[in-house]
């Protein structure tokens, strides 16, 4: 493992049944400098071993949040992960403490397109406006914030649209792995 790998957190509750974050996984999982945990695969019981993933982010440069959209957040499994392994002390609230300094990438696809995010829409809402508590999170940890990667109406998007959200999600984990290689 590189002194500063790339770690994505992946977690699909029914990959099997995923035509885009499976794809997405298998990129990253194609990039050298990247280590994927696949959580639903690892911990199919929720036992998660919180010592063994402080031990893969501590030699992160950066935490790439990889996953579906569920009820405007993220999937159970991903938010038990945060749970027990963010804990105080070691996730923030001291000047050393181990996420200051990395990268916050979330990758999320959305079911329903960019039209049912706004005002007068289905979700009411702008999806930025969702992504509050993901932001505060990271700055809460001393995190930066890294633009998201989003892909709306992913559920019955076409091969093509699929094809080049792939491209650039490979395209910016490249220029992220060069640039912690660089440091
Ligand atoms: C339980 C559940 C909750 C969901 N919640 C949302 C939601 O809040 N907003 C949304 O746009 N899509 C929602 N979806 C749709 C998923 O986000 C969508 O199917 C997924 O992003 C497609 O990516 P995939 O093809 O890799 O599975 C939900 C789906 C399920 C099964």
């Amino acid at each position: 493992m590189n002194a500063k790998h790339i770690l994505v957190l992946y977690a699909h509750p029914a990959p099997h049944r995923s035509p885009v974050n499976r794809r997405l996984a298998d990129a990253a999982r194609a990039t050298p400098g990247v280590v994927v945990q696949d959580l639903y695969d690892t911990y199919p019981d929720f036992d998660i071993d919180a010592e063994n993933e402080r031990a893969l982010v501590r030699d992160a440069s950066l935490l790439v949040f990889l996953h579906p959209i569920r009820w405007y957040g993220m999937p159970s499994l991903m938010k038990e992960w945060m749970d027990v392994v963010m804990v105080p002390g070691w996730a923030y609230g001291t000047p050393d403490s181990v996420l200051r300094g990395k990268g916050y990438w979330l990758v999320a696809t959305t079911g329903s397109g960019a039209e049912a995010y706004q005002p007068g829409g289905l979700h009411g809402r702008p999806f930025a406006d969702f992504l509050a508590p993901f932001e505060q999170t990271a700055a809460l940890c001393g995190m930066d914030w890294i633009a998201p990667l989003t892909m709306h109406g992913a559920a019955a998007a076409g091969e093509a649209a699929v094809d080049a959200h792939i491209a650039e999600f490979r395209r910016r984990l490249l220029a992220y792995t060069e640039a912690a290689h660089g440091e």
